[in-house]
């Protein structure tokens, strides 16, 4: 695909995301040399930098560009500095955008960008609306010398109803097709993996049905507690954190029926379908019997004393936040019926990994009697992260008398493809919205039917009677409780450490 000549506008440019996520991935894009020919980056925010002090800050003394610029030479690194500009806005991003918009000219005028912009959005959500404003106010907007694009981070919304207030407000000024609300999950390659795993390939997607599946399960699992972002997590949780985004994403395309082609529309179009079929709970003893929250309790891991999730940093000794979410539910249609998923997500648990299980339906008549293989399932396993790949679990005849039945497995991994580059998430989406590919950003239906699901069991760990808070000491996997949510189909598959 071509890239056209353009501009990146970064609000919130003296931010962590844009140090640690951003520019080292338009480094990446500008050593491969995916970025065009004319392109300039303009970093904005309330600090008072000069251009040549951010470029201090964000390249030359970035820890998060120290590995990847070791070996280059002075002019190569010069050469990706030397693009990155800075503009202070003031107080408050809410202001004249009038000294912004001949900034921009004057770059565009410089490098002869065209006026092709990407404008970043990496601020507090609470401004998203605003700065669409204001750029609007100074016809920032207006498309017609040059296309114009808004990228959106998350979290979109707090709720389903300030979700939606937040479509409103961005379309007032944007057109749905030029806003890209990023969710870095949909940049991992084995996230996408999903849908060539099931769509090119014709030993899945039959099997791919109530039929042959007995249960899905989606676990993430994060080994750093909140870090230093208490303040934030607090007034989120893992449901809104994790859950309501990335888990629901994996959720769609595992769920999806096949797009007919692979353009953005046709895939979103899918996967929209696929997250209004989940069955919304309603009912508060539907509720109690399918979710369960808790909080990672002080505890002591490889010798190491750990801090409870009460008494990190900004979180209220007091706090009802969720550290950890599980939720068992149904997807009300044709392909899906009577299958439950299972999925949770947390931090403080005993490794980082991401896997989504696929455990197929025990043959229906059991012909090796007492072999261990009648304890088993056939499972698929789509590891989203790390060591990145597909395993498929089956059974095979132990050498000697008789049958015994033993579990083996078929592992792909995709470090195996040595001569492959594989992008980083962000990398990726930048690269596709430099491109105006909008398939692995989140349209603004999607979002919303997301929230639909997520926000009656918010309710209800807000407002719902007798809600249980269950402890897990930091460094498990969860609350045993959270067994129990499981029980019907055996127990969780805790990948190892
Ligand atoms: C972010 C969450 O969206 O995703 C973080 O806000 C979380 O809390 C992170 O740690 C996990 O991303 P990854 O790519 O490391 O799995």
């Amino acid at each position: 695909k071509k890239t056209e000549n353009q501009m990146l506008v970064i609000f919130g440019a003296s931010g962590d995301l844009t140090a640690r996520k951003l520019i080292p991935s338009l480094f990446n894009l500008y050593m491969a040399d995916q970025l065009p020919k004319n392109y300039v980056v303009l970093g904005v925010s309330r600090s008072n930098l000069s251009d040549e002090a951010y470029r201090e800050r964000v390249v030359y003394n970035s820890s998060f560009l120290t590995e990847k610029t070791k070996n280059i030479d002075e002019a190569k690194l010069k050469g990706f500095a030397d693009k990155l500009y800075y503009e202070d806005i003031g107080d408050d991003y809410d202001t004249d955008y009038s000294n912004l918009r001949k900034r921009v000219e004057s770059l565009k005028e410089k490098h002869n960008t065209s006026g092709n912009i990407i404008y970043y959005l990496s601020t507090p959500p609470t401004l998203y609306e605003t700065i669409a404003h204001r750029l609007s106010e100074v016809r920032m907007n207006t498309q017609n010398n040059g296309w114009k694009r808004l990228i959106v981070e998350k979290p979109f919304g707090y709720s389903l109803e300030t979700a939606k207030k937040l479509n409103k407000g961005l379309h007032q000024y944007f057109k749905e097709n030029q806003i890209y609300r990023i969710d870095h999950y949909l940049g991992k390659e084995t996230v996408q993996n999903l849908l060539v795993t099931r769509f090119s390939n014709s030993i899945f997607e039959p099997l791919w049905n109530r039929n042959y599946i007995q249960h899905v399960e989606i676990t993430n699992a994060e080994s750093v507690g909140v870090e230093k972002r208490g303040g934030y997590y607090d007034k989120s949780g893992a449901l809104r954190d994790m859950f309501q985004n990335h888990l629901l994403q994996i959720v769609s395309l595992v769920v999806m029926e096949p797009p007919i082609g692979s353009e953005a529309e046709e895939i979103r179009n899918e996967k929209v379908k696929a997250l209004k079929s989940l069955r919304i709970m309603t009912d508060e003893k539907e509720l109690a019997e399918n979710t369960i929250r808790a909080q990672y309790v002080g505890s002591t891991i490889k010798g190491e004393t750990v801090k409870g999730y009460r008494d990190e940093d900004g979180v209220d000794p007091n706090s009802t936040t969720e550290t950890y979410a599980a939720v068992k539910f149904y997807v009300d249609n044709w392909r899906w019926h009577g299958v439950p998923f299972y999925v949770r997500t947390a931090k403080r648990m005993p490794t980082k990994v991401t896997e989504i299980v696929i455990h197929f339906k025990k043959p229906h008549h059991q012909i090796f009697k007492g072999s261990e293989m009648q304890e088993m399932d056939n499972k698929l396993i789509v590891r989203i992260q790390p060591d990145e790949g597909i395993l498929i679990k089956f059974g095979v005849k132990v050498p000697g008398q008789g049958f015994k039945v033993e579990r083996a497995n078929l592992d792909f991994y995709y470090s195996s493809l040595v001569e492959t580059y594989v992008m980083e998430a962000y990398e990726r989406l930048l690269l596709d919205c430099m491109q105006g590919d909008a398939t692995l950003y989140a349209r603004a239906d999607e979002v919303e039917a997301a929230w639909e699901f997520v926000d009656p069991i918010l309710n209800y760990w807000k407002n719902g009677k007798d809600v249980r808070m269950y402890g897990y000491g930091a460094g498990a996997w969860g609350p045993e409780n959270a067994d129990d949510l499981i029980e019907e189909e055996g127990y969780w598959r805790n990948p190892s450490e």
